[in-house]
């Protein structure tokens, strides 16, 4: 009887300890036989292209752990070897998986023979494939250009354009300065078409399309145009009668043209003070868009510009214009949004948002000057992997955001050159950068995989 009474105290006093556990039964670190802690799952680690490494956190006294692995978000099959897989650490690598795909895990605490609810699950993405992937080859849906000079159309620069690049545009050699640098009667012998067709036909012996870059820019005037001694009516004879026979000559081998270029002045509604805006008045660029499509109804028409992404005034009186030019009916295709930018700036929403203001006008986007900076600050003497890796993102996401638009109004994202070395920036800004996809020795670099992985996305 004593002793039955000491066994009773002896398991009151167990059941005492049994409930003070089971009180801290929440406690993650205490797991208790009859409700096991599940285990929370982290980020994948060490993703590789057919590589990761998955963890989730160590339960307290668990035994092992059981881990799923599947390509459906509810679980609703799973990988060869990857359901109830037995895990006695508390991460696992995950391997045998195909590139840019998309995956997703759990993991179950087990403990005596009994297991645990599924921990939170995580998405994985492995990395895309590069061995065998160019940027025209990634692109659907758009052209991918750069501009190029026609002295620099052979040996690295040919194989690089032609595997890589399916749009051409000239880099300076298709404007006005140059098809027309001096007085001329207007004979067409006595443009200087030469370094323009010799782009035209070496994109056309290369199955590449052409965007012709630009009949009207304020920088690009010849000298004798911008001291024009004639009158009004004269110039305008002038100008049209150019931008007639430019375009004639390119009739059916330059897709598009852009028909005028920064038309506005910085951080104003204003337009800029040009030689085309005095001698033509405000209306010039509604003319010349008519005197294009006139020369040639098939080539579409863009109006192309920098920063309207970040200077507010710009934008708004750019797309007023363009929305004068439609509801009077003067043909418009396309806009070009520049984009020389930087690795920091401007943001992704304020990319998109003049995006969306074109195609809600229905026309074609082009990022058509598209290059980063790395340096802006002029803090670096070289490429940082830092940097370059800040810098492939920023390509990643400028892509992507063209890639999201609708099909019907994706035209081609150009990049403004080659090779970083080769940059108008570095002359523009006097200052060391490297803005481009390819290094100075022709290399891919981190940006070129951002473009291509923003293309896959
Ligand atoms: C630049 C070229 O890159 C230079 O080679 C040339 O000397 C001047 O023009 N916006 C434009 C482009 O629309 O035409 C400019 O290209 C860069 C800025």
């Amino acid at each position: 009887m004593k002793a039955m009474c000491r066994n009773l105290v002896l398991l009151f006093k167990v059941g005492i300890v049994l409930l003070a556990f089971s009180g801290c039964g929440k406690n993650e670190d205490n797991p208790v036989e009859t409700s096991i802690v599940k285990p929370t799952a982290n980020v994948a680690e060490n993703i590789s292209k057919t590589s990761f490494t998955a963890s989730w956190n160590r339960v307290y006294m668990a035994q092992a752990y059981q881990l799923d692995v599947s390509t459906s978000k509810l679980f609703e099959t799973f990988l060869s070897g990857f359901q109830n897989l037995a895990v006695s650490a508390s991460f696992q690598d995950v391997t045998g998986l195909i590139p840019n795909t998309t995956y997703y895990y759990r993991a179950r605490t087990t403990s005596n023979g009994k297991t645990s609810e599924n921990s939170n699950s995580i998405e994985v993405k492995t990395l895309p494939d590069l061995t065998n992937v160019t940027l025209k080859g990634s692109a659907k849906d758009l052209y991918v250009g750069t501009c190029v000079q026609a002295s620099k159309l052979t040996g690295s620069y040919n194989s690089i354009l032609v595997n890589e690049f399916s749009s051409l545009t000239a880099e300076y050699e298709m404007k006005m300065n140059i098809f027309m640098p001096t007085q001329t009667s207007f004979d067409q012998k006595s443009y200087n078409f030469g370094p323009g067709d010799a782009i035209v036909n070496y994109a056309s012996n290369n199955g590449m399309n052409v965007h012709g870059h630009a009949l009207i820019w304020h920088n690009s005037t010849p000298l004798w145009i911008q001291n024009f001694a004639g009158s009004n009516t004269e110039f305008e004879s002038v100008i049209k009668t150019y931008i007639t026979d430019v375009v004639k000559h390119y009739k059916g081998k330059v897709k598009s043209w852009d028909v005028v270029n920064e038309a506005f002045e910085d951080g104003s509604e204003s337009l800029r003070n040009s030689i085309f805006y005095q001698k033509l008045g405000a209306d010039y660029i509604a003319k010349c868009f008519q005197w294009v499509k006139d020369a040639d109804p098939e080539v579409l028409i863009f109006y192309n510009d920098y920063n309207l992404e970040a200077d507010l005034k710009k934008r708004s009186a750019a797309f007023s214009m363009i929305d004068n030019l439609i509801s009077r009916r003067v043909p418009v295709n396309g806009i070009g949004q520049q984009l020389h930018i930087s690795y920091d700036g401007p943001s992704k929403a304020q990319i998109e948002t003049v995006s969306q203001m074109i195609t809600s006008r229905n026309l074609l986007v082009h990022y058509s000057e598209l290059d980063i900076r790395a340096n802006p600050r002029n803090e670096l003497t070289s490429l940082t992997q830092e940097r370059a890796l800040a810098q492939k993102a920023k390509y990643k996401e400028v892509v992507q955001v063209f890639n999201a638009l609708p099909k019907a109004n994706k035209y081609a994202i150009t990049l403004w050159g080659m090779k970083d070395n080769e940059s108008w920036l570095i002359d523009f800004w006097k200052q060391a950068d490297w803005p481009l996809l390819f290094d100075s020795s022709f290399q891919k670099k981190e940006a070129y995989n951002g473009f291509i992985e923003g293309l896959m996305n």
